[in-house]
């Protein structure tokens, strides 16, 4: 069986990446991963709000002066149809 390589197959490399960030903890106070939060945007959080009542993320004793800010971002993102940069 031959080795695959990451050159051989370039969206390995990506969603392997994006299996990596999806554990990476955006709620320090809750430890809520990433992933929790781009689940709860996919069910159809829109704000804030909706995403903290949905994971608990933002809800812990900074209250979301740490996390608050990365949210918005992941719901912006998901917001702006085939780009990261959210302009236009
Ligand atoms: S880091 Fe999310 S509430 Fe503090």
């Amino acid at each position: 069986m031959p080795a695959v390589s990451a050159d051989d197959t370039p969206d390995l490399e990506a969603r392997r990446q994006a299996v990596i960030d999806s554990y990476r903890v955006v709620c320090i106070c809750n430890k809520i991963r990433r992933g929790t939060i781009q689940k709860a945007i996919a069910a159809g959080a829109a704000s804030l709000g909706d995403v903290r009542r949905l994971t608990r993320a933002a809800t812990g004793p900074c209250k979301a002066e740490r996390c608050g800010p990365r949210i918005a971002e992941m719901l912006a993102l998901a917001r702006s149809p085939g780009c990261g940069d959210g302009a236009g």
